[in-house]
């Protein structure tokens, strides 16, 4: 299969930015920095066991963006869990920079949860509704050691982190989350992501919730901070045509398995699992010049 990467700039309209091929990096040579081996969730409940992770192998390098993509109910969300270290692995082992991970007190996990953060469907989900936005950004500055810096010095930073995603700090002040629109909580999200400079940054189908083009957006700002921060994306989704536009890498997850994983290119030009066929046959332009609105935009 030729394709040409002229061919592939996914491109909304005018206004819109456009996402395109040439933002993948060539990570091979990087450290390895979330990995793992037969790591295996199994679950008992009303009398049905599940094996919703099975005995799965993958290896995320530093500023990696890799993509996790399957159907609804193929196990994603409790791989993320896991790699969270919100779920415990039934067996198998999870290593973080070459290191068995260890969470196994409070305190580790603490220490753990620096290095990792988390961005979800839903953003309002995401915020204490009580908290105004300045405490939200505030409370990312403190926590990565900020505490006592100099007022107008923690102004600066939350005014960078919201110019970053198109904010204006000035008038995010005195607000309460559920005073923004949709958009503008995920760019919040991402804000915080660019105050907190984790390892990892897990994203679970960021985008599912917003209108095509606030989706660009995001997209654009979560390369972006990748660039930035040079940290690993784990990309969440069940939408391949949306992995092989971002990704670096991509992992095909299906009944809680692997079938395949490679780069972008590798997975998705030259598929071999069926499944991987079979996915890619669902969307229909994906080596055409590419409409963000044909972007499957639904929750699962
Ligand atoms: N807490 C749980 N108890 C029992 N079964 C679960 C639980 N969480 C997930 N499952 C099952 O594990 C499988 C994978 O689910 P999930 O990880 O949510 O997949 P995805 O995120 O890909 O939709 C499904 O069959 C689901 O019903
Ligand atoms: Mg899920």
């Amino acid at each position: 299969m030729q394709v040409k990467n002229e061919d592939i700039i996914m491109q909304a309209n005018k206004e819109t930015p456009t996402v395109s091929l040439d933002r993948r990096h060539d990570v091979s040579k990087n450290p390895l920095c979330l990995s793992g081996k037969g790591v295996t969730r199994e679950f008992h409940a009303g009398g049905t066991h599940t094996i919703a992770v099975n005995n799965v192998d993958f290896e995320f390098r530093e500023g990696e963006l890799v993509s996790i993509v399957g159907e609804s109910g193929s196990g994603k969300t409790t791989l993320s869990k896991m790699l969270l270290g919100l779920l415990q692995p039934t067996s198998g082992d999870i290593y973080f920079r070459g290191k068995k991970r260890d969470i196994s007190s409070g305190r580790k996990k603490k220490e753990y949860w620096k290095n990792i953060q988390a961005i979800f469907q839903d953003p309002f989900s995401s915020f204490n509704v009580f908290n105004k936005i300045d405490t939200v950004l505030l409370d990312c500055i403190n926590m990565t050691g900020g505490k006592n810096l100099p007022a107008d010095k923690k102004v600066e930073l939350m005014t960078e982190a919201c110019s970053f995603v198109n904010l204006k700090f000035a008038e995010l002040t005195n607000k309460y989350p559920f005073e923004l629109s949709g958009g503008q909580m995920q760019r919040l999200m991402i804000a915080r992501i660019f105050l907190l400079k984790p390892k990892i940054l897990l994203a679970d189908e960021p985008t599912s919730m917003i209108d095509a083009c606030s989706r660009a957006t995001i997209l654009d700002m979560l390369l972006n901070l990748r660039d930035e921060i040079g940290m690993t994306v784990i990309f969440i989704t069940h939408d391949i045509g949306l992995a092989y536009y971002i990704s670096d890498t991509v992992y095909i997850m299906e009944h809680g398995k692997f079938v395949e994983h490679g780069s972008a290119d590798e997975v998705i030009l030259t598929p071999k699992a069926p499944y991987t066929k079979r996915l890619i046959s669902d969307v229909p332009k994906i080596h055409e010049p590419w409409d963000l609105s044909t972007v499957s935009g639904s929750a699962e």
